[in-house]
């Protein structure tokens, strides 16, 4: 059964793919994650751009460990910010939970106050997700992206990062008040998971 790793420590997103292979014909690929590797070392971002940053995680599985995978990263790209806060997403207010995660309200308390007085129009904003794959030692990238605009004031408690602000094109809600599965059909991480599925299988 062939084997692929997942290059990262989040323990939803693993599951989350684990059970997407299962219900798409890749019961045969055992997926597995840095967990399982005992690997417990943050790789650090150095990269510019969405490839870059997932390049380097996938490219970390092969360098420490001699096996082949994939890794993601995303992002929030605002139109009127010229694409800010992009690969600095999580990072963008500078602030951090105690356990060391994100600050998410933090992170959209300044984006609001840096699109305060924008009308709606000029509020455009993109989610982008990349995922890059070493598989048979060359590297494969799939992207996915979904566009709407960013309201005044947050909505919802679903999610996580900047849903509460972020309502999808020809959607009345927020990504916040949508449910997992409506999140699922829409999501910028979920068009890029259907492109690396549908690579796997004409490949396997
Ligand atoms: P990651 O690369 O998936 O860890 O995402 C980096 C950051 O982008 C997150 O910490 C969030 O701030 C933001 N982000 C990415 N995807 C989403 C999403 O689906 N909803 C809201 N925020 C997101």
């Amino acid at each position: 059964m062939p084997t692929l790793y997942f290059a990262t420590h989040n323990s939803n997103k693993v599951r989350e793919l684990q059970q997407i292979f299962a219900s798409h014909h890749l019961a045969h690929f055992q997926l597995k994650s840095l967990a399982d590797l005992n690997d417990l070392q943050e790789i650090e971002e150095t990269g510019t751009t969405f490839q870059a940053n997932a390049l380097l995680k996938a490219e970390h599985l092969y360098q420490r460990h001699q096996v082949e995978g994939f890794a993601d990263d995303s992002g929030l790209e605002v139109e009127a910010l010229g694409g800010a806060p992009g690969i600095y997403s999580a990072r963008y207010s500078g602030k951090y939970l105690p356990n060391g995660k994100a600050d998410d309200k933090a992170n959209i308390a300044k984006l609001l106050e840096a699109l305060a007085g924008l009308p709606p129009e000029k509020r455009k904003a993109r989610f982008v997700t990349v995922i890059a794959l070493i598989w048979q030692g060359k590297a494969y990238f799939f992207e996915g992206t979904v566009e709407g605009h960013l309201i005044e004031e947050p909505k919802g408690e679903n999610g996580f990062g900047y849903d509460p602000i972020f309502i999808p094109f020809g959607e009345t809600k927020t990504f916040a008040q949508m449910d997992k599965d409506k999140k699922n059909s829409l999501s910028h991480r979920a068009k890029a998971v259907q492109k690396l599925l549908a690579f796997l299988q004409t490949v396997s």
